[in-house]
């Protein structure tokens, strides 16, 4: 500290400065203090050339101009205050947490694709305007322009076009794109069977020709910086695979140690703890699974779970999604964790079960948490998309969902969905943070503003991983600033 200290003088006082004791105080408490000091005496000779003496006020001043600073010299004015009188702010879609119960009748697949392409036609027509129906359209008279909501169901392609079979809850036709319409082409390649998106046509000589085509996406907006928001960060992982003998333990408590570690700003403002699903590895999730698992049965796991999570400080929210390998029904959407292993959970601390999906709201952030298990099938339907090289294409997989206002857009192929009569797949509210795992690679981005995550696993390639040449992205999380909503990937070793 001593140390710290003495260079710190030497850099002012080389610049022809002087420090305040409780600037020195202050300094010292940051994790990079000579840095922070080269950026406040920056600051200073552009903006206040007549000071001499640096105190408390320059290096606040400083601290709010960088979101990198932000962080370390919020901790100034917050770090004794900021989790005493915080007050954890959750709010959750109930529609999420339900558990529905399905009995397979044709009606209720009915319900729900009308309930799919109601919503769904609903954002195109905010952006494209009021759509024909398509009995109508097939009525009208030559040379009509007419724009149109609908659902892909199958794509043919001939030498010289690519040709689309489409619905709506009216009837059925075939649009044809002529290949030398290269720009058409292109958008029609990136269509996902079973996906709604809009078309305006024109109808010449009874057929309807293609003019553009267009999916639901998302608006452009501007981030919001909420000022008056509390600096509170929330930590996004998922993939945790207890019970897997190849679960990282060693990372998983190297990250504890971070969050139990007061000496870090970032860790100290860390209020929530969100998991996407996969706590555990579970059992008989697929064949021959055994032979991987150091805890053969759902209990132990769970267990095991409890040990690992009850080490995160107490004051921390945590709250726990599910996926595919969890002890809960396995179609889309799947309700929270069953009361029996919350129970085991919960004898240590609390808990916020959520399903998968599930839209909440932290600190009036609004997050959508998705496990990802259609992402199985996107990369399987996305021309020039593999597992080998997921590390590089997974900003394209992920962006799909957003395009596609859909969280599960192809029906029928991996992702088993359950036909509730609501849709709840269907993304209405853009979110603030889009948080998914399942496919084991990190990746933090912005899509349009909204900030696209997925936060690895904390579980090493699985034989069958390598053969998919699949590098997951082990030991790592993504932190969350509420207040600025800028995100950074930390890896645990
Ligand atoms: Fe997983």
């Amino acid at each position: 500290m001593e140390y710290v200290r003495k260079k710190l003088v030497e850099e002012a006082l080389r610049e022809g400065y002087n420090l305040t004791l409780e600037a020195i105080s202050t300094l010292e408490s940051l994790q990079n203090p000579i840095e922070v000091l080269r950026e406040v005496i920056k600051y200073l000779k552009t903006t206040k050339p007549d000071v001499i003496v640096i105190n408390n006020e320059h290096i606040g001043e400083v601290g709010s101009k960088t979101v990198e600073s932000a962080y370390a010299f919020s901790e100034v004015v917050f770090e004794k205050s900021l989790l005493k009188e915080w007050t954890p702010s959750i709010d959750i879609d109930e529609r999420y947490l339900k558990h529905y119960e399905i009995e397979g009748k044709i009606v209720e697949f009915q319900n729900y694709f009308n309930s799919r392409y109601a919503k769904l036609k609903n954002i195109l027509e905010q952006r494209g305007g009021p759509s024909s129906r398509l009995t109508d359209a097939l009525k009208s008279l030559k040379g009509t322009e007419l724009f149109l909501v609908v659902m892909l169901l199958e794509k043919k392609e001939t030498e010289q076009s690519v040709i689309l079979e489409v619905e709506d809850n009216t009837s059925t036709t075939r649009i044809v794109i002529p290949k030398k319409d290269s720009e058409l082409i292109k958008k029609a390649e990136k269509l996902l069977l079973d996906q709604v998106f809009g078309v305006r046509v024109v109808k010449i000589n009874n057929t309807l020709i293609p003019r553009d085509i267009f999916l639901p996406d998302i608006p452009i907006k501007s981030r919001r910086i909420d000022r008056e928001a509390p600096e509170v960060s929330i930590v996004l992982v998922s993939d945790l695979h207890v019970g897997s003998k190849k679960f990282r333990r060693d990372s998983w408590e190297e990250f504890l140690d971070w969050l139990n570690n007061s000496r870090d700003p970032e860790a100290k403002r860390v209020g929530y703890l969100l998991i996407a699903g996969d706590i555990v590895d579970g059992v008989g999730i697929f064949p021959h699974q055994e032979k991987e698992l150091e805890y053969t049965s759902v209990v132990q796991q769970i267990e095991e779970l409890n040990r690992l999570l009850s080490e995160i400080p107490k004051h921390i929210k945590v709250i726990i999604s599910v996926g595919n390998h969890d002890p809960v029904e396995k179609a889309l959407p799947q309700p929270p964790l069953s009361k029996k292993y919350r129970a085991m959970l919960e004898k240590d601390r609390e808990y916020v079960f959520i399903g998968n999906p599930a839209s909440i709201k932290v600190e009036g952030r609004r997050l959508l948490v998705y496990h990802g298990q259609s992402l199985d099938d996107i990369i399987q339907h996305l021309p020039n998309v593999s597992y080998s090289i997921l590390g590089r294409e997974i900003k394209n997989v992920l962006e799909v969902l957003l395009q596609c206002r859909h969280l599960a857009p192809i029906y029928g192929e991996n992702t088993p969905i359950l036909p509730t009569p609501e849709d709840l797949l269907v993304i209405e509210d853009v979110p603030d943070i889009v948080h998914t795992g399942h496919v084991h690679v990190a990746y933090v981005g912005n899509y349009r503003e909204v900030l696209l995550v997925n936060s690895g696993t904390w579980q090493d390639q699985t034989s069958y991983q390598r053969e998919l040449g699949l590098e997951p992205t082990v030991g790592t999380m993504v932190l969350v600033d509420l207040k600025t909503l800028t995100a950074k990937l930390k890896k645990f070793t």
